[in-house]
């Protein structure tokens, strides 16, 4: 059987992802329960970190703990990865010795190149283009709180960056409607919005974007690696906040996410978290959840 990746949210079809987060949320309910599972006993996951992570780490190191195996943590800094070993070589190796590979970039394409040479399936945990585990975890957070997300409409506040395309990405899969909001320039991908043009409407101000949602999403104005941007970026994104007058031109109930971190007082005001429609903490957690059911979909073939 050919090996399976998840490199984007297209890599897997509608329905695999519907099953995928109604495991998800069983595994958490079983989890808070206090139910031991050692479905991935004896497997091993490597993680590569090419950039800084808090929530993507210590869920996957902590998921396949809980599910009875182990995870490494690599990073260029201490592996010859850092030192010009071609990334082939490298996904080759260190594919022949574990059972899954998670791997956060820069590049996209980093990623694309080392899932082609490794015999083992590959996880995107963030490039600079996309971040599709954490829209399994938003997916599923939404359908724990309101239900089905088909035929909803999201906004998205901000810029349009590899949050903002993986939403876009989760628009097509799960029947919704994207509104971005964003200034001039910081647009996403032409060719991603172009093939979507019938999911998304970019608008430049908020209010017109959060007008009728369902759910409000948003992201720092710098992502990693575009911190010698940050003044700028301050300067353009400065209408584009996520605060409770913001919410209330959404629709009534509209929950509020964030993949985190945040920075209070910049893309959201310092009383989001706290805001009645937030629901962060349960996004932040279903990151665990969600990826354990990735991880036993992509290792085992099975979801039960
Ligand atoms: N949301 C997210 O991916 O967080 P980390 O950068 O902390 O992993
Ligand atoms: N857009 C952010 C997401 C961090 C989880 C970044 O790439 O830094």
């Amino acid at each position: 059987m050919a090996v399976r990746h998840f490199l984007t949210l297209n890599d897997m079809s509608t329905s695999e992802l519907e099953d995928l987060l109604d495991h998800a949320s069983r595994l958490r309910r079983d989890w808070r329960a206090g139910n031991v599972r050692d479905s991935l006993k004896n497997k091993v996951l490597a993680m590569i970190f090419e950039k800084s992570s808090t929530r993507t780490r210590v869920s996957f190191e902590a998921g396949m703990a809980q599910l009875g195996g182990s995870a490494m943590f690599l990073s260029p800094r201490d592996t010859q990865l850092g030192r010009g070993e071609p990334i082939e070589d490298s996904a080759i190796v260190i594919s022949s010795m574990v059972d899954a590979v998670m791997i956060r970039t820069f590049a996209h394409e980093t990623v694309e190149r080392f899932s082609a040479a490794s015999s083992k399936p590959v996880i995107n945990a963030l490039t600079d283009d996309f971040h599709p585990c954490q829209l399994l975890a938003d997916m599923q957070t939404y359908r724990e709180h309101r239900g089905s997300i088909k035929g909803a409409t999201v906004a998205w506040i901000g810029d349009g960056n590899n949050m903002c395309h993986s939403y876009i990405n989760a628009a097509a899969q799960f029947d919704f409607h994207l509104n971005v909001a964003c200034p001039e320039g910081y647009e996403p991908d032409a060719k991603l919005l172009a093939d979507h043009a019938d999911r998304v409407t970019v608008y430049r101000t908020p209010g017109e974007a959060a007008t009728g949602a369902d759910l409000l999403v948003t992201d720092v104005w710098a992502s990693m690696g575009q911190e010698h941007e940050q003044k700028a970026r301050e300067r353009a994104f400065r209408d584009y906040q996520i605060n409770p007058a913001l919410m209330s031109q959404a629709n009534k109930d509209a929950l509020f996410m964030h993949c985190l971190p945040a920075h209070r007082g910049e893309e959201i005001s310092a009383d989001m978290m706290e805001h009645p429609g937030s629901v962060v903490w349960d996004e932040a957690e279903n990151r665990l959840h969600a990826q354990k059911a990735l991880l036993e979909f992509l290792i085992l073939n099975r979801l039960d």
